[in-house]
């Protein structure tokens, strides 16, 4: 049986503090990641145009031969996974499979929280599509979510204005107003890929006791598991480990930022998605 790489996707650069965590888990699997940084910020996007993206992007990888594609974006995962799941899979491609990262995030974060309140930073989309509300008292229906959009950190991040002071504001902004919404949370959860790259920022602006949650492990962990319940799916997956790396947008740039995300030297091609 031929084996191809294991697909994932994100509107831009935050996918690869997923990647990183997924090559450390699984490193012999081969992987191939997908930036849509054209088309980044996805954020504020409507519900239809996160969708028609996303499903872009997810047929590219597989007629990249990708049997398995992991959308490491939040706001593609709240606003696009259900519909590709239901509708476009049995369609376009039955045997193959499409996970997002909030369910596995939610999942987990019972573990985590003591007083069972938990903070969730994330998108306005995907605070919008009451996500993780919905999944986590799914998960753990003892557990109080209280949400805080930050349309404006992810093009801080994106532009790399995220180290400046200018951001300093914005970051204190939207930690004091989450905190302001439940005195007893113990437990932020950044359901956004991009915000690890300023979890130190957010540090600074709440108690040393707060535990500050990135999704990259939980979700390589998650992947691991899938991947022991599925031997079918194992299978198809090629183990020489080998990441490759594509852009919607331009090489050169992508190269010069994804660094800094993945924590390794990158070099990626350019694709160009024609419209379904
Ligand atoms: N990294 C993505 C997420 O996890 C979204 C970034 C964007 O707004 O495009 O939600």
């Amino acid at each position: 049986m031929q084996s191809f790489p294991i697909g994932v996707f994100d509107s831009g650069y935050g996918g690869l503090t997923v990647l990183r965590e997924m090559v450390r888990v699984l490193p012999q699997y081969d992987f191939m990641y997908l930036g849509d940084n054209a088309r980044a910020p996805y954020g504020n996007r409507s519900f239809e145009a996160v969708y028609q993206y996303t499903l872009e992007c997810v047929q590219h990888l597989f007629n990249q031969g990708c049997p398995l594609v992991i959308l490491a974006c939040n706001t593609a995962s709240a606003k696009a996974l259900r519909t590709i799941q239901q509708q476009d899979l049995p369609r376009i491609a039955p045997d193959k499979r499409v996970l997002g990262v909030i369910r596995p995030t939610a999942e987990m974060i019972g573990n985590i929280t003591q007083t069972g309140s938990v903070g969730v930073f994330a998108t306005t989309g995907t605070v919008v599509s009451e996500s993780y509300i919905i999944e986590i008292e799914k998960a753990w229906p003892e557990i109080r979510v209280v949400q805080e959009a930050c349309p404006m950190w992810v093009p801080l991040i994106e532009n790399n204005e995220h180290t400046h002071p200018g951001a300093d504001y914005f970051v204190a902004q939207h930690t004091k107003n989450l905190l302001s919404k439940a005195a007893d949370m113990d437990t932020i959860l950044l359901g956004c890929t991009h915000y690890p790259l300023i979890m130190d920022k957010i540090r600074q602006f709440v108690g040393p006791h707060m535990r500050i949650i990135a999704q990259g492990e939980i979700v390589a962990d998650s992947l691991a598991d899938y991947l022991m319940r599925h031997p079918e799916m194992e299978a198809r997956c090629s183990k020489q480990g080998k990441r490759t790396f594509y852009t919607t947008d331009d090489t050169q740039n992508f190269d010069a930022h994804a660094s800094y995300f993945f924590g390794e030297k990158i070099q990626s091609a350019f694709v160009e998605l024609n419209a379904l």
